[in-house]
């Protein structure tokens, strides 16, 4: 028996044509295979007469009116892919309000409202999803539910932005200055025309903070995770890196530490035979360390309008089968409350960037009382300084640090006062 489920969807541009896509090639198999019948009833947009790269199936009303969609008590389900943060808020928060489960690809919203988004929709038994909101096509976030539900994670460390992937690779592989490769992924169509979110960091910041809530049951806020982006990379500094052994990547990382929870978003320095140092362009990864399972690791695009779409229809699905069942999912309440750390706070090893010559260079360092290695002319390797002496070595010299992945110095719960270590070579 089939049950027809009556959709409604916000926004018809790259993920929202994807959708529209996908649905229309795939109906037939999602009829046979989960008995649904998923019946797009109409689609919000905002400019109503502006040309659409793909049809809408036959019978499916196209409005630039988001009520007509969230106050419609025939539409059982609403797809949010129009993006805006206190617009789709609005909308989301009227949709649960009259019943009806939502799913969205909405990272911004949901890394900065998603607690509230989430017990809104619980109290209204309706369900949430948003698995498209982190890395587009790599079903990440299910796979953290379901996969890992007798598992304990301790690690997520991730490639998740695409377009700073795509920058830093092109400036390491192809010796373009961070402009030209911001130019060439604008042409691509790999970022946006303002890319600020995505060089800046705060696009991965959004997207680790929800990754975590799906990892630790715990998310984690703005300030915790103090993004820090890719615009002073220089084209040298990856190549010097690169000659080296390191790719610098802008990494997302959420780890637990003996009762503490640690983040960064930051330019890492990762070793080229690491796994995440092999990833390359726009592909995105998250590798996962788990008691049981131990290291695994998920690549894919993480963006693009028939991958992330696939990820928002699978989310569909789900809450399709809810709906016909009428049973919601179980929302974990946010029940983490660990004490949140930044990475950077703790002890590690750097390369460092400098136009000083060695012999300044190891001056400032025996002040700061670290030791120093050139690499490559104007790229040394610092052993693992505290904060502190980071801070000294940044004070007296126009330096730049970028970590090296896996050499933090883990001695949880971080003692800020802690005495700067011995002088011991690399
Ligand atoms: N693009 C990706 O690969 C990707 C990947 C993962 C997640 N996401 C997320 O998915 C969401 C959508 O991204 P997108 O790239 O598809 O965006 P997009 O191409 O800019 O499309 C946005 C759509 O929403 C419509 N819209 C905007 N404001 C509206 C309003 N107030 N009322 C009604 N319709 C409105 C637009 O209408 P008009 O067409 O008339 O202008 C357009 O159709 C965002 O939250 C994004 O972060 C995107």
């Amino acid at each position: 028996m089939t049950t027809t489920i009556e959709v409604g969807m916000l926004g018809f541009g790259t993920v929202g044509s994807g959708v529209v896509l996908r649905l229309t090639r795939v109906a037939a198999r999602i009829e046979r295979t989960q008995g649904l019948r998923l019946h797009l009833a109409a689609v919000a947009v905002s400019h109503l007469n502006a040309p659409r790269a793909v049809q809408l199936p036959l019978g499916t009303r196209l409005t630039d009116s988001i009520a007509d969609i969230v106050d419609d008590p025939r539409i059982q389900l609403v797809i949010e892919v129009m993006g805006t943060v206190a617009t789709a808020k609005r909308a989301i928060i009227a949709a649960l309000v009259s019943g009806k489960s939502v799913v969205t690809a909405n990272k911004d919203l949901m890394a900065t409202a998603g607690d509230q988004l989430l017990a809104l929709a619980r109290r209204h038994h309706c369900d949430l999803f948003y698995e498209a909101s982190v890395a587009g096509g790599i079903p990440i976030l299910r796979t953290l539910t379901d996969s890992y539900v007798t598992d304990t994670v301790t690690e997520v460390t991730g490639i998740i932005n695409g377009t700073a992937n795509y920058i830093l690779s092109a400036m390491t592989a192809s010796g373009r200055s961070y402009q030209h490769a911001l130019t060439a992924a604008q042409r691509a169509g790999y970022a946006e025309t303002d890319p600020t979110n995505d060089v800046t960091g705060l696009d991965a910041a959004y997207k680790l903070m929800i990754l975590s809530r799906f990892a630790f049951g715990q998310a984690l806020t703005l300030q915790q995770v103090a993004p820090v982006g890719i615009t002073n990379i220089t084209t040298e500094q990856c190549q010097s890196a690169a000659c080296c052994g390191w790719q610098i990547k802008l990494l997302a990382e959420v780890q637990r530490h003996a009762g503490h929870l640690y983040c960064r978003v930051a330019p890492v320095a990762v070793p080229t035979s690491e796994a995440l140092g092999q990833v390359v362009g726009v592909q995105n990864a998250v590798a996962i360390q788990s008691e049981a399972i131990g290291a695994s690791l998920y690549t894919g695009p993480g963006a693009g309008s028939t991958a992330t779409a696939n990820s928002v229809l699978s989310d569909v699905i789900v809450a399709a089968q809810h709906l016909r069942e009428d049973v919601r999912a179980t929302v974990n309440e946010q029940c983490g409350s660990l004490p949140v750390i930044n990475i950077g706070e703790l002890p590690q090893a750097y390369l460092a960037f400098s136009a000083s010559t060695i012999m300044e260079l190891q001056y400032y360092a025996n002040e700061a009382d670290c030791s120093i290695r050139p690499v490559t002319a104007n790229c040394y390797q610092l052993t693992a300084l505290t904060a502190a002496q980071r801070q000294r070595l940044q004070a007296r010299l126009a330096i730049q640090l970028i970590p090296i992945m896996g050499t933090e110095v883990w001695s949880a719960p971080v003692d800020m006062s802690m005495p700067s270590p011995s002088n011991v070579a690399i």
